[in-house]
């Protein structure tokens, strides 16, 4: 059984997927077993406490880097977490931390990294970035966290289209444009980032390391090598498709387009 803590620092929408996959059962040999987060009006703790999950309220004012994660890796300890999730987490990681969580913390970015990737980017901006770019295709990303911010490993990618009518809405209704894009993507944020999860849970998760010489620089790739067959990619939908049904019909409740394209 893997144990995963969350960090979390806002609205929660993916950590709420990720309930639902432990709800649904769809999760095998994983437990949610903490949530942390930094800002004490997080909608994400609410989430939390319907669920029974453990939370803590970290205060990161006031605090340098050092102190305020050595009181995360405290809590993430005692809930013996061997994986740690970032979901809409605000703070950037040190290097204690990661080195202590080394291929063992993702986070998830609402870009087809590492397009879109620069530090500070939050998700409305990024979706704006895109927009504005004129990309035909974004979508999310999910990786693991190393101290570069945006450009650890990469785990999963899904793409997303942009679509026509949202480029033309973007000229006239700006704020529009951005939150129908931004929805699209999320949805599959909340696929990917359990998929994700999964993987780990299964031991199918590899981060290789290759230096290599250009005529400017030593560079070091890190990339994820990923043991996902065709039959488990189709055993994964099928085990998925429970969330996916409740997903959809919460869409709809909540007056949003599932549009899935
Ligand atoms: C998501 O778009 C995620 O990609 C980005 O921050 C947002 C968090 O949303 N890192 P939520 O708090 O999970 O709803």
């Amino acid at each position: 059984m893997v144990n995963v803590g969350i960090l979390a620092s806002g609205r929660g929408s993916n950590f709420e997927a990720m309930l639902q996959h432990q709800k649904l059962g769809i999760f095998q040999g994983v437990n949610l077993s903490v949530l942390i987060y930094n800002n004490p009006e997080a909608r994400v703790k609410d989430a939390a406490a319907e669920s029974g999950i453990a939370s803590h309220f970290v205060d990161h004012s006031g605090k340098d880097r050092t102190d305020f994660e050595r009181q995360l890796a405290t809590i993430l300890d005692s809930h013996d977490v061997q994986l740690v999730c970032l979901a809409g987490w605000d703070r950037v990681i040190g290097s204690e931390l990661f080195q202590k969580y080394r291929w063992r913390m993702m986070n998830i970015h609402p870009a087809l990294l590492p397009s879109f990737g620069w530090k500070g980017l939050n998700a409305r901006y990024v979706h704006e970035a895109a927009l504005e770019y004129g990309v035909k295709l974004t979508g999310c990303t999910v990786f693991f966290v190393d101290v570069s911010v945006e450009k650890g490993p990469i785990i999963l990618q899904h793409p997303v289209r942009v679509l026509e009518s949202e480029r033309e809405m973007f000229a006239a209704k700006r704020e529009e444009a951005i939150q129908s894009l931004s929805d699209r993507v999320l949805l599959h944020e909340h696929r990917i980032y359990s998929k994700a999860i999964q993987l780990y849970a299964e031991d199918r998760l590899r981060v290789e390391e290759t230096t290599t010489h250009d005529e400017h620089d030593i560079r070091t790739i890190r990339a994820v090598a990923t043991d996902l067959s065709d039959d488990w990619e189709k055993k994964w939908s099928e085990r998925q498709r429970p969330f996916i049904e409740w997903q959809r019909k919460q869409w709809t409740e909540l007056g949003k387009t599932v549009n899935e394209e």
